[in-house]
């Protein structure tokens, strides 16, 4: 039942902070502010590294994962695409732990990997959707999203849910660990706590900007992404959005790569999203920015009010969104990504929920 939304898509993008708040209950204690123990088959504390594998859009909240832990736990990731890793041979040792992230929990790419790591002796975590699915069943640790069926092709909800628990078990790490303070931990679980009412106001703030925006976007053939840090696999998540449900061509790109190659392309037949909180990758980002518009190009410029007024460079719109602490900008900074790729497509009449091509779930190579 989509409700009083014209799309699944909608209902499961305006969903996400009812939801993301129920499922962060599993994870973390409003009271004490304190990350909870889950499954206890995957002992951080003792890991030498860990093995991340996903497709799509799982794979692209894996990449945001692999920054946390690396930061938080101190926890080396290797992550790749499941269709590769599986191929890969990439040497392994029981003394690390692969995790694997799937919405449908089907997938058959992810399976394989799975199975490829099972075989090397590693302990296996799942952080899936369905909790019956094959790729839960086959693993040592569940650690659910609980984000509610998703029947949009295009992933929402699944998206920000994988997020929240990835940040909380990277915190949990970190504690396991000795990487992260008790204070740390509190300041950080406040702020995912936090998260669902921040969710809410920029939904309802950004939405007619981010419509009337999307009717500009509708008339481009291609459009580039840009982003640096956590903010890069965004860049790489709203191209892959857009270009699912609206069949516009779009690339997403680490900021600093733009004048290894992209920057050929720049004209203003090709505007440039730029992602970027104000944090400490801020000015690179806007260094990289700067080169997009001294070579005519139209610019995006997705940030937050500290990023707003320290930017004095000409866009072709500013999406400001409220300062926010850096472990929760990623899910933040995913409403506007995932809303110009709804309007967008809207805008273009293609069939929003059921795009061209595209299966919800890929259980064949
Ligand atoms: O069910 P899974 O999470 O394993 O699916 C992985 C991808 O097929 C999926 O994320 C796909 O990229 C989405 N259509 C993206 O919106």
């Amino acid at each position: 039942d989509k409700g009083n939304h014209r799309h699944f898509m909608e209902k499961e993008i305006y969903e996400q902070p009812e939801i993301i708040s129920h499922a962060l209950g599993h994870y973390i204690d409003f009271a004490s502010h304190t990350v909870k123990s889950t499954d206890k088959a995957i002992d951080f504390s003792k890991l030498s590294g860990l093995a991340i594998s996903a497709c799509g859009t799982a794979y692209l909240a894996g990449l945001v994962g692999k920054y946390w832990f690396e930061r938080y736990a101190r926890l080396p990731v290797e992550i790749d695409v499941a269709s590769e890793f599986r191929y890969r041979e990439l040497p392994l040792s029981p003394t690390q732990a692969a995790l694997f992230i799937s919405q449908s929990g089907e997938t058959a790419d992810t399976l394989a990997s799975l199975r490829y790591c099972k075989d090397e002796g590693l302990k296996i975590g799942a952080i899936v959707n369905v909790k019956e699915s094959t790729i839960a069943r086959e693993s040592d640790a569940i650690f659910p999203i609980l984000a509610g069926p998703e029947i949009g092709v295009a992933s929402t909800k699944a998206f920000t849910c994988q997020l929240a628990v990835l940040a909380s078990l990277s915190i949990a790490a970190g504690r396991a660990r000795g990487t992260v303070s008790e204070a740390d931990e509190k300041a950080m679980v406040k702020h995912l706590a936090e998260m669902p009412r921040i969710m809410s106001k920029v939904l309802n703030e950004i939405q007619p900007q981010i419509e009337a925006l999307s009717r500009d976007l509708s008339r481009f053939k291609d459009v580039l992404y840009l982003g640096r840090g956590t903010s890069y696999p965004l860049a790489m998540e709203g191209a892959l959005k857009l270009k699912e449900i609206s069949y516009i061509h779009a690339e997403g790109y680490a900021a600093g790569e733009l004048k290894h190659g992209p920057i050929a392309l720049i004209d203003e037949n090709m505007p440039v999203i730029v992602i970027a909180p104000h944090d400490r990758f801020f000015e690179k980002t806007v260094s990289n920015m700067q080169e997009v518009a001294a070579r005519g190009g139209k610019i995006i410029f997705i940030t937050d009010e500290k990023g707003a007024a320290a930017s004095k460079l000409e866009t072709m719109a500013t999406i400001t969104l409220p300062n926010v602490d850096e472990i929760i900008a990623p899910m933040i900074f995913s409403l506007p990504i995932q809303l110009l790729a709804y309007h967008t497509a809207v805008f273009m009449g293609t069939d929003v929920d059921q795009p061209r091509n595209l299966a919800k779930s890929v259980t064949v190579e």
